[in-house]
C-alpha cells in the first residue's frame, strides 16, 4: 500500500467539487489549503470560458487568489442566497457535522455557509473521524469576555487554550480572539452548538451541524462521495 499523499487527497478533493458547479452560479468560496486549490481550479475555468453569476470569499486570501483569476467577486448584499459553498474543514463525522475554524475564518465561512443552499465540503483522508473532538474546537470571542468565558466553557467540559500569533493574541478579521477548546470526543455536537451559543460573548464556534451536504474526501487515486444522511427541515 501506498503511503497517503495529503497533498495530492486535497487536490483531488479540491477538482471533483467542480462538478457541483454551473454556469450561472452565486457560489460561496471557502478558506484554508484545500479551498485555496480548489480557488485555482475554478480560476483556470474561468478562464476558460465558465461564467458564474458572482463569488464570495469568506477570507482575504481566497478573495486575492479569486480576484487574480478574475473571478467576478461579490459580497452577501447583492444576492439573497448563494447557489453553492465549497470549503475545506478540519474534521468531518458520520453524519457531516464539522469542525472548522483551524485558519480562523470560522465566522465568515459560517455566515456564508449558512446563506447557501448547498455546502459541499473537501478534504483529505485524515479530516474523516468517527466522533468529532480531536481537533481542538475554535471558539471567536469578544476580549472583554475572556475571563468568563474561559470559565463558562470550562464549565461544559472544554479546556480552553487562547489562540497565539506572531508572539501575541491571535486576532481574526474582526478582532476578535479565538480560544481553541478541548472537548474530548464529542459525542453530541449539536447540543453543543447550541451551549455555546447562548453564552455572552461568544460570536461564533467551528461547529457547522447539520450544514455540509456532500463530503468529497481525496484518497489515493480516487475521491469518496460522501452524502448527508436525511435531516428534517429543523436539522438543516
Ligand atoms: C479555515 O478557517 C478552516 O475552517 C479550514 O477550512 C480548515 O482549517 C481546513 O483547512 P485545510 O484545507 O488547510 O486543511
Amino acid at each position: 500500500m501506498s503511503a497517503r499523499d495529503p497533498a495530492t487527497e486535497k487536490r483531488l478533493a479540491a477538482e471533483a467539487a467542480l462538478g457541483f458547479v454551473q454556469p450561472g452560479m452565486w457560489l460561496g468560496l471557502g478558506s484554508g489549503s484545500t479551498a485555496e486549490l480548489m480557488v485555482h481550479a475554478l480560476g483556470a475555468q474561468v478562464q476558460e470560458g465558465l461564467q458564474i453569476a458572482g463569488a464570495v470569499p469568506t477570507s482575504a486570501r481566497t478573495r486575492e487568489i479569486a480576484a487574480s483569476y478574475g473571478i467576478p467577486l461579490c459580497t452577501l448584499d447583492d444576492v439573497d442566497e448563494l447557489d453553492l459553498v465549497i470549503d475545506g474543514a478540519d474534521e468531518a463525522d458520520p453524519e457531516l457535522n464539522l469542525i472548522k475554524g483551524g485558519g480562523g475564518q470560522l465566522l465568515h465561512e459560517k455566515i456564508v455557509a449558512a446563506a447557501s443552499r448547498q455546502m459541499v465540503v473537501i478534504a483529505d483522508s485524515s479530516k474523516v473521524v468517527s466522533v468529532l473532538g480531536a481537533f481542538k474546537l475554535p471558539v471567536e470571542i469578544i476580549e472583554a469576555a475572556r475571563r468568563p468565558l474561559i470559565r463558562q466553557i470550562g464549565e461544559l467540559g472544554g479546556e480552553p487554550t487562547l489562540r497565539q500569533s506572531g508572539g501575541g493574541a491571535y486576532r481574526t478579521l474582526e478582532g476578535n480572539l479565538i480560544l481553541d477548546c478541548d472537548f474530548g470526543p464529542i459525542e453530541e455536537p449539536a447540543g453543543l452548538a447550541r451551549a455555546l451559543a447562548d453564552l455572552p460573548g461568544v460570536v461564533e464556534h467551528g461547529l457547522f451541524v447539520g450544514m455540509a451536504d456532500v463530503l468529497l474526501v481525496g484518497r489515493d487515486g480516487g475521491v469518496d462521495v460522501i452524502r448527508a444522511p436525511e435531516r428534517s427541515p429543523s436539522e438543516s
